[in-house]
């Protein structure tokens, strides 16, 4: 039987691409990173050493070219820098420990939510809060003029972000975001640490957290997630969603000009935006992206939200395809059945 040895060989090459070569292909061309950790300490320590590892390497190297070459003055500079390096790169350590420490002080009290209602006015002053009525003091063009970006609701951030990251970016904004290197004292975060109304800062920052979580709803949509955490940087134009920020304060304030996030889930697949989104700095390390810290289970929505958006026709595909297949298969059994009807008649 020629014909099923033809059917045969095109079924195993058939297979061989489809389980073998695409997905190698696919892993060589999306770009790789370390899986997401929703353990946001151990991520910031992890990475720290890393950092601190990659700039002693490198100051290895600058350190023996020099050797070779001492009176080389580029040389000599560039053994300086990579001493300063490696010096912010153990600083950024020890003060994430400092502060990872505090977190988990902070995160072991029992949080008082209906004290938390009376302190959230330190962030309603600049907040909306519109599932408790509080509107926005600043609507988002007059918070992109004077903090250079809008400032998201947070009806929702008691559920969407990760409780202890939560009290990290009370704690210290700029580092829990990982932006500490472009805000710094002489170029302030315009988000403002929490410095307490005067009992035991630990103490109001787990009641500021248990309020925000006794407020938040328990069903969020992947969309919902997106306009909470998202949506004051990127557009989505498939779903007719503009950033809140105005453009070019927008600009100004990132350095450069966030993407539009309608198709990205076509370009670097799901499980490198689910990597991204939960350590942006890991991948691309100096990005303009802030860490935005969201737990996995809303990651995961945010990320199944983009690809509906953006991928809109997968389930159709699927159909199609499976439609494709059964037409193919009575296809080749019409074919041969005409066919021995044909040499039938000739022998
Ligand atoms: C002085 C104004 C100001 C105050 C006060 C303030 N914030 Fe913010 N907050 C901001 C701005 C501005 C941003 C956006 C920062 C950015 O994206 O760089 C922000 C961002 C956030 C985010 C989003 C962070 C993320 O991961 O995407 C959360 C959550 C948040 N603030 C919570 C709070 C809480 C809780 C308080 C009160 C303890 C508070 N903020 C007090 C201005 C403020
Ligand atoms: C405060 C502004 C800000 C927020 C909030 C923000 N992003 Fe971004 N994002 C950026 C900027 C700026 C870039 C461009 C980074 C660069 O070029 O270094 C970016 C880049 C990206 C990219 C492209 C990564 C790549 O490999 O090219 C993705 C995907 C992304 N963001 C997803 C998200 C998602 C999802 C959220 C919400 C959960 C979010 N971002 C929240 C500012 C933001």
């Amino acid at each position: 039987m020629k014909e099923l040895k033809i059917l045969i060989i095109l079924i195993v090459f058939t297979l061989i691409t489809y389980i073998g070569i695409e997905p190698f292909a696919h892993s060589e061309m999306n770009p790789h990173v370390a899986p997401a950790n929703f353990n946001y300490e151990r991520e910031d320590i992890d990475l720290a050493n890393v950092r601190i590892e990659e700039a002693r390497a490198a100051l290895k190297k600058a350190e023996n070219a020099l050797m070779k070459n001492a009176t080389d003055e580029n040389l000599q500079k560039a053994v300086e820098s990579a001493k300063v390096e490696v010096e912010v790169r153990q600083n950024d350590l020890s003060a994430y420990q400092e502060l990872w420490a505090q977190v988990n002080e902070i995160a072991a009290l029992e949080g008082d939510a209906e004290n938390g209602a009376g302190l959230i006015a330190a962030c309603t002053s600049c907040h909306g809060l519109k599932s408790q009525e509080f509107e926005a003091p600043f609507d988002d063009a007059l918070a992109s003029e004077s903090y250079g970006i809008a400032i998201p609701d947070l009806s929702l951030a008691g559920a969407v972000y990760d409780k202890k990251f939560l009290i990290a970016l009370i704690t210290n904004p700029a580092r829990a975001l990982k932006v500490h290197k472009k805000f710094n004292d002489e170029n302030p975060l315009p988000m403002t640490q929490f410095f307490g109304f005067g009992d035991d800062v630990n103490q109001e920052t787990a009641d500021i957290v248990a309020y925000l979580e006794s407020i938040a709803p328990q069903e969020i949509s992947g969309k919902e997630v997106f306009e909470t955490a998202c949506l004051r940087c990127h557009d989505i134009k498939y779903d007719a969603l503009y950033a809140t920020t105005e453009k070019g304060a927008l600009k100004n304030y990132m350095g450069s000009n966030p993407p539009d996030l309608s198709i990205m889930i076509r370009s670097r697949g799901a499980e490198y935006l689910e990597n991204f989104i939960n350590d942006p700095q890991k991948k691309l390390d100096g990005t303009a992206m802030p860490r935005v810290g969201l737990t996995k289970n809303y990651t995961d929505k945010s990320v199944s939200y983009l690809e509906q958006i953006g991928d809109s026709k997968k389930d159709e595909r699927v159909t199609v395809g499976i439609g494709m297949i059964i037409f193919f298969v009575l296809m080749t059994f019409f074919a041969y059945m005409w066919k021995e009807g044909v040499w039938r008649e000739l022998h």
